[in-house]
């Protein structure tokens, strides 16, 4: 039973650990009922093999969902987000990202930088509410059906009062 005003982040069953290849089947059958275009097999193959920081959610033992971090130098670029449908609105997602970012912070990484669609509400405010800016555009960026989306670019600082936009 789940108590009024609790998150995820009240359960102890909820653990946050770094994703190996062997979690890939957990890993794409979220990614097919979270996206519309979800990477394949080997976009997420390629993750692994290029040392990006993959880590997962799970409740129980069971994935609710990670995210893909690559860095380069002193910025961190998150590539995926994704958490399963069915679960949303529990606090995965944000506390997903709250681990890269006190990770990036304490690896001492400037700043983490994302694309987001436009038309996507749930990622932009999660993003917002956690301090991210908008720092530009990417026109046409993502699939979108016959055409394309145009990406939002957003930004947050890990080193303190300097500006992410720099
Ligand atoms: C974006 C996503 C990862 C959020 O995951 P989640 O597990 O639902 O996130 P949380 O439960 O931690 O919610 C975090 C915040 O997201 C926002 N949010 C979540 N669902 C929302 C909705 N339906 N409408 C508006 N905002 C929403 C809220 O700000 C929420 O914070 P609050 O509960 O304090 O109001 C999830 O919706 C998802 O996987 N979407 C599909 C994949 C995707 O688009 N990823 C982002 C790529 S850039």
């Amino acid at each position: 039973m789940r108590l009024p005003g609790r998150t995820a982040e009240h359960y102890p069953a909820v653990r946050v650990r770094p994703l190996v290849q062997g979690d890939l089947p957990a890993i794409l059958d979220i990614e097919h009922q979270g996206y519309s275009h979800p990477w394949s097999e080997g976009v997420f193959r390629d993750a692994f093999r290029s040392g990006y920081q993959v880590i997962g959610i799970e409740q129980a033992g069971r994935l609710e969902g990670y995210a893909v971090l690559a860095t380069l130098f002193d910025e961190a670029h998150l590539l995926n987000l994704c958490t399963r449908p069915a679960s949303r609105g529990l606090g995965y997602g944000r506390r997903l990202l709250r681990e890269l970012l006190m990770d990036g912070a304490r690896r001492g990484l400037q700043r983490l930088v994302l694309e987001v669609r436009v038309s996507n509400q749930p990622a932009r405010h999660l993003y917002q509410s956690e301090g991210f800016v908008v720092v530009g555009k990417r026109p046409g960026y993502y699939p979108d059906g016959a055409g394309r989306e145009d990406a939002v670019v957003m930004a947050l600082g890990l080193a303190g009062p300097a500006d992410p936009t720099a």
